[in-house]
């Protein structure tokens, strides 16, 4: 699986339908993005806790309404040429690509109940229940949506912080909860980390690939696919490979 991370967020402004756009036309048709609620318990797709990094606002996501996301300009920050692109809903996303991209769905905020299963009941009312993963690097959120949608795959992203390493029980506890992906982080995925989780029956998705030796270090390790902000770098390189 070659995921475009943000959609195509090395060549578009992350998260936005310029960079989903971008994919598509790389021939790439599956994207990563970001879920945080609204003050107004919306449910919209972006990265950071707060918009100053990528609009020209500021403050937390979840301190302002939907109307007032919308009115933001989620594309200058990237260059001027993206000017006008905005912050969208989920449903919105979902509706827009549905049929075209496969949504590999990462709920980002933390205390917010009921996130989940928020975020399936949006899913299933798009009906795109086939074409979505949901994950996260809180258990919970994963644990959660396992719980209430069995059928729609689950990827733990691990582990949990910057720096912090690979430990087996991550893959037992993953076992206990059902989870279908184990996401580990590029820089501490090895052969072996893979072959154990492909042992457990896991599909192993990696993620944090900053550059293209840790993307050609994930395909040498023999991982499923990754989430990356330059997917045509990984066409490239997979041709090289005879794929
Ligand atoms: O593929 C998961 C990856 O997106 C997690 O990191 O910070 O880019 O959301 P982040
Ligand atoms: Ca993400």
């Amino acid at each position: 699986m070659n995921i475009a991370h943000r959609g195509a967020s090395s060549y578009a402004p992350e998260n936005t339908f310029a960079a989903y756009d971008k994919a598509l036309a790389m021939g790439v048709n599956h994207i990563e993005l970001d879920v945080h609620f609204t003050s107004d318990d919306h449910l919209v797709v972006i990265h950071d806790d707060t918009v100053d990094r990528t609009t020209n606002g500021s403050g937390p996501v979840a301190e302002h309404t939907l109307a007032e996301l919308r009115s933001l300009d989620a594309g200058s920050w990237f260059g001027l040429q993206y000017a006008g692109e905005r912050i969208r809903t989920l449903g919105e996303v979902l509706e827009h690509y549905k049929g075209r991209h496969y949504f590999h769905i990462e709920i980002k905020a933390r205390n917010v109940p009921g996130l989940a299963t928020r975020t399936i009941d949006l899913v299933r009312g798009y009906g795109v229940t086939n074409d979505v993963t949901i994950t996260s690097f809180w258990k919970t959120w994963v644990d959660e949506s396992r719980a209430y949608a069995p059928d729609i795959p689950t990827g733990w992203l691990v582990p949990m912080g910057p720096g912090s390493q690979w430990d087996d029980s991550i893959a037992e506890q993953a076992v206990e909860s059902g989870f279908t992906q184990v996401c580990p982080r590029a820089d501490i995925t090895t052969p072996e980390i893979v072959e154990k989780l492909h042992a457990k029956g896991f599909v192993v998705r990696c993620h944090g690939i900053f550059d293209e030796d840790l993307m050609r270090h994930v395909v040498e390790c023999g991982a499923d696919g990754m989430t990356i902000n330059f997917p045509d770098k990984l066409i490239q390189y997979l041709k090289t490979k005879g794929n």
